[in-house]
């Protein structure tokens, strides 16, 4: 492509939208346009950028003439029924929703570990899950040298995943509890101030919810491997920003937890806090605001041969959504592949 792209950032009002747009004008993206929409109840509303005000327009059939590039973040329905209808007007669709992300015919990308399966993109990339994108910067290092077969993962996941009105649940729960009033839950099944919600998405017949099978199937899609074996148990916490996991990896090859640091410490992406003595692990807290997962309390499991236990914290909202986002479009223009085949 000779001249920038013209980008669409679709739910442009949203949690995610509002992330991408500052990541956008943050890392100096090329565009030539930059048009924010979102459904018709936003049209009008203004949103700064640089040291200008983008003005929200509303997304329908004819948004995508002329755009290049749509960054999708506007629920499951919305990119289910627009993403196609943007490829076919010869734009390229970076799909933040779980809509394409199992579809054979979209490439399910985090850069860091599979950018060449960008190369057989048909118009429609998938962002994977918040969860399973910091999960995988952690076990590619690993199953490169030692083969990983089997991952036993629990998550404690910030509520700002779940979108800016689950933000505003959490803080007036908060202030509700804090002066003696009774609380309202309309976002979450039950309260989640002070609370841990052993629940995200909905449940499947396996007794399994929707987003523990996510890290399950989607770890396979991106890895290109169906052998790895994931367990995963997924808990909504009164956290802002940030998801963390616990993870006990079981390898094929021994590995040491001096091993394990060294790999990570060289994967991009990855930062390695891992100082008990000091008292210094990753903590959300921390992790917000930052691009990196931070990795921490590496140790080897002693009641296996092969086995390794972590602490994984990332801010959700960027490399779990909208970074991750950027990140593929920014491969896209670097492979020259921003375009429809
Ligand atoms: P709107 O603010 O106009 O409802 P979050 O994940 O934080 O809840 O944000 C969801 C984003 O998706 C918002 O920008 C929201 O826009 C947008 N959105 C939701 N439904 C639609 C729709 N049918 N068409 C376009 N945008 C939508």
């Amino acid at each position: 492509m000779s001249r920038n792209p013209v980008v669409a950032v679709c739910g442009a009002t949203g949690a995610v939208g509002r992330e991408m747009l500052k990541i956008l004008e943050e890392r100096d993206f090329p565009y030539s346009e930059i048009i924010p929409m979102a459904s018709a109840r936003s049209i009008g509303i203004k949103i700064p950028f640089k040291d200008t005000e983008l003005s929200v327009v509303e997304l329908t059939e004819d948004s995508f003439d002329g755009v290049d590039l749509a960054l999708f973040s506007a629920g499951g329905s919305t990119s289910e029924k627009f993403a196609p209808i943007a490829a076919k007007a010869g734009c390229v669709v970076v799909d933040n929703s779980s809509a394409w992300r199992m579809d054979d015919n979209c490439p399910l990308v985090v850069p860091e570990v599979n950018p060449h399966d960008l190369d057989w993109h048909k118009g429609i990339i998938a962002n994977p899950n918040c969860s399973t994108i910091q999960m995988m910067l952690a076990l590619k290092p690993i199953h490169d040298e030692a083969r990983v077969k089997r991952v036993v993962v629990s998550t404690y996941q910030a509520v700002s995943g779940t979108g800016h009105k689950a933000i505003e649940e959490l803080e007036n729960q908060v202030r509700r509890l804090m002066s003696g009033q009774p609380v309202v839950a309309d976002v979450y099944p039950h309260q989640i101030a002070f609370n841990c919600l052993p629940q995200i998405d909905v449940f499947m017949e396996n007794g399994y919810t929707k987003e523990e099978m996510k890290m399950v199937n989607e770890t396979m899609k991106i890895m290109g491997d169906k052998s790895i074996k994931v367990t995963a148990t997924c808990v909504r916490v009164p956290v802002f920003y940030g998801h963390s996991e616990s993870l006990n990896i079981e390898t094929e090859e021994k590995l040491t937890a001096d091993d394990v640091r060294a790999l990570l410490a060289k994967f991009p992406g990855v930062t390695v806090e891992d100082y008990p003595e000091k008292k210094s692990y990753p903590m959300p807290i921390n992790a917000a605001g930052e691009n990196d997962t931070f990795i921490g309390r590496i140790r080897e499991d002693e009641t296996i041969a092969n086995g390794i236990n972590m602490w994984v914290v990332s801010d959700n909202i960027r490399k779990g959504a909208a970074l991750n986002t950027i990140q593929i479009a920014e491969t896209l223009i670097a492979r020259d592949l921003l375009r429809v085949p």
